[in-house]
């Protein structure tokens, strides 16, 4: 038996991309599938092209059609407006760096999907600022203090814990995770990853995370190398 939409958060077939302008394609994707709440390891060699297949499942470059769904939604057929708020409704995105709006406040930082998407509002219990503590807190950024200094003076290492929580408040079906842990140190990493899977677990969250760091795999259902995946064979 086939699996329903629902079931699925990540369904990519055939996905061929070419950056505007590069004589040759950087994607040529056979297939990838996630199912709801499945985590997934992405590793690979630098420029090989995992940071555009994060672009092009958030929506973040113009694809073609049948080509990308994240739960039943085609992402080539959503244009503009539609594109965007169907991105904070449904995914949460931590990055390398420069994750958090610096002037507001960790918790402001944690309240932004919220803010946006009243899908996210209302999955986070209708009540985000109740939610946004109790993640920070289960992050390990416990009480008011951290919550409430802006964003630019916390640690790096505290930054993507908030990035964390942001990508996490109101259950988002999928995570898209680049490099996130390149900037911690040894055990800050394992911390972090081991703190997000589990994050993700509880809400029920499928997770791509990319990292070149193949010490953090075991944390992962999954992992795969994108060479496995890309038919061009960087
Ligand atoms: N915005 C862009 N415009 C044009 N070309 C791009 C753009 N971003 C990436 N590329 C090209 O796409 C190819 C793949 O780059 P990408 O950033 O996806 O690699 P990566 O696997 O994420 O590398 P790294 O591990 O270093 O982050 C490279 O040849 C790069 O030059
Ligand atoms: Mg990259």
């Amino acid at each position: 038996m086939g699996q329903t939409p629902a079931m699925t958060a990540l369904q990519i077939d055939n996905l061929e991309y070419r950056w505007p302008g590069a004589p040759s394609n950087t994607l040529a994707i056979g297939s990838l599938h996630l199912k709801a709440g499945e985590t997934l390891f992405l590793h690979g060699p630098s420029g090989c092209g995992k940071s555009t297949l994060i672009s092009a499942i958030a929506g973040v470059v113009d694809l073609p059609e049948d080509a990308v769904r994240v739960g039943s939604q085609d992402m080539g057929r959503l244009r503009g407006g539609a594109r965007d708020r169907f991105r904070v409704d449904h995914l949460g995105m931590i990055f390398q760096v420069f994750n958090l709006v610096p002037w507001l406040s960790a918790l402001e930082n944690v309240l932004l999907p919220c803010t946006f998407s009243q899908r996210r509002h209302d999955r986070a219990g209708g009540a985000p600022a109740t939610a946004a503590q109790t993640l920070l807190d289960e992050l390990g950024l416990d009480g008011p203090v951290v919550a409430s200094k802006p964003a630019s003076s916390l640690s790096v290492g505290q930054q993507q814990r908030v990035a964390a929580a942001r990508a996490l408040i109101g259950a988002p079906d999928l995570i898209l995770a680049d490099e996130p842990t390149s900037s911690l140190d040894e055990a800050a990493k394992v911390i972090f990853v081991d703190l997000l899977v589990r994050e993700c677990a509880r809400s029920g969250t499928a997770l791509v995370f990319v990292s070149h760091d193949r010490g953090l795999e075991q944390h992962f259902d999954r992992s795969v190398d994108f060479r496995d995946l890309n038919r061009l064979g960087v």
